[in-house]
Parts: structure tokens; C-alpha cells; sequence
């Protein structure tokens, strides 16, 4: 169904926009990093002056109250985010606002959400809210990026949360894409509703999907 394509649709278009800005800014930026290849000596100096310029960045793009820090060293990403957040083993980081109530989304069932994604300098990217309408994605079905299903996974109706993935829990990624697979994306999630489906057969040969 065209809707349960909604959401991968969107992250897609903005997977494509981004290595766009990735690779103007790879053949300027990335050769005038100071950090080169194994020598890592961390300087506390520079990792807090990295920190303060990442705060202004995120500033200047509004981002939300306790948004989190990317801070990078030559490829190495080091997450800076408050207490609030909790870190699991997949890599995946999120923070509840709300825990909601009800069960959890099942395989199968489809879950309605609003969501508002960022970049890491903490610049919206694209909100379910201004387009006016919620994503509706069946669970299970590899519509969603991996790390957003997982985020999800465990939420429950009326829940809000936010939800840091790193690349590897990303889109999936090719050649053409290689940039982006650096990239970590941040999406502030509130869970509406969780349907049923079930698959209908009309006249015999053919049949789609229905959730309500
Ligand atoms: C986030 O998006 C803004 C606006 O498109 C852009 O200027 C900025 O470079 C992006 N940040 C990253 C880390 O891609």
C-alpha cells in the first residue's frame, strides 16, 4: 500500500538531499580536520571548544531543549547527550517524555505517529505535524528505517519519545549514499495508535492489507 511506503519514502528523499550537502562539504571540510589517522590525543581544550560550537550551531537552527551533541574527530562520532537519555546495545539512543499507556506495537500491526526528524546540527528536517497528516507504517514489513522501528517498538499509545539512531541502525546505504552512512539522525516520536490488520482477498485473486 502507498502509505505504508510514506515514512520510507520520506526518510529516503531526505537520505538524498543530505549526501548532497555531505559531499560539498567533504571536499572542503574533511582535509583541513587536524585530526590525521592514528595519533588520537584527545585535548580536553579542543573537545570542549568543539562542544561550545556545536551548542551555537544548534542554536542558530532552533533546536529543541536537550537536543544532542555529534561531536566528530577525524571519524570517530562521540555522542554528547544529558542524563535523561538511555543507551542500549543496538547503538540506539532515545529519551521518554511520555511512557504512554497500552500494549506495545505487535509485527504486523500498524502504528500511527507523528514525527519531527533533525539533522545533527539540530535543524528540522521534516515534520509530520507541518504536512498535517500522521505516518501510519506496518510493524515488521521493513518500512521503517531499522533504528526508528526498534525505537518504536517499544512505546505504547499516547507515548512521546525521542530517538537518536546512529548510521549503522540508518537507512540502508550504497555507493552513491556512502556520506551519509557517517550521519546520525534524531527524531522526536509521539505514538498515537496502534491498529489490527488483516489481509482481505477481493474476488478471488486479489487481496491487500487492511488496519483498523
Ligand atoms: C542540517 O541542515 C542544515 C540546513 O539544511 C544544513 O545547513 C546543515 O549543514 C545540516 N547539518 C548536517 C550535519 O548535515
Amino acid at each position: 500500500m502507498a502509505r505504508d511506503q510514506n515514512g520510507y519514502a520520506v526518510h529516503y528523499k531526505e537520505n538524498m538531499r543530505r549526501t548532497f550537502l555531505l559531499l560539498l562539504v567533504s571536499s572542503g571540510f574533511f582535509p583541513t580536520l587536524p585530526s590525521s589517522g592514528k595519533t588520537k590525543n584527545k585535548n580536553p581544550y579542543d573537545e570542549r571548544r568543539l562542544l561550545e560550537q556545536n551548542k551555537r550551531i544548534q542554536r542558530e537552527n532552533n533546536a529543541p531543549e536537550d537536543f544532542p551533541s555529534f561531536v566528530r574527530e577525524g571519524f570517530q562520532v562521540n555522542v554528547v547527550t544529558s542524563e535523561n537519555y538511555v543507551k542500549r546495545d543496538s547503538g540506539l539512543i532515545y529519551r521518554d517524555y511520555e511512557v504512554g499507556k497500552g500494549d506495545c506495537p505487535k509485527d504486523g500491526q500498524q502504528v500511527t505517529f507523528h514525527y519531527v526528524g533533525y539533522n545533527e546540527s539540530g535543524r528540522r528536517i521534516d515534520s509530520t505535524y507541518l504536512q498535517g497528516s500522521p505516518a501510519k507504517i506496518r510493524m515488521g514489513t521493513k518500512g521503517l528505517v531499522p533504528g526508528f522501528e526498534e525505537g518504536i517498538l517499544d512505546m505504547r499509545p499516547g507515548g512521546k519519545r525521542r530517538i537518536i539512531i546512529p548510521p549503522e541502525l540508518g537507512p540502508p546505504v550504497g555507493p552513491s549514499t556512502f556520506f551519509s552512512a557517517k550521519q546520525f539522525e534524531v527524531f522526536d516520536v509521539e505514538l498515537l495508535s496502534i491498529q489490527n490488520c488483516e489481509r482481505r482477498t477481493i474476488v478471488g485473486f486479489y487481496s491487500d492489507v487492511v488496519c483498523n
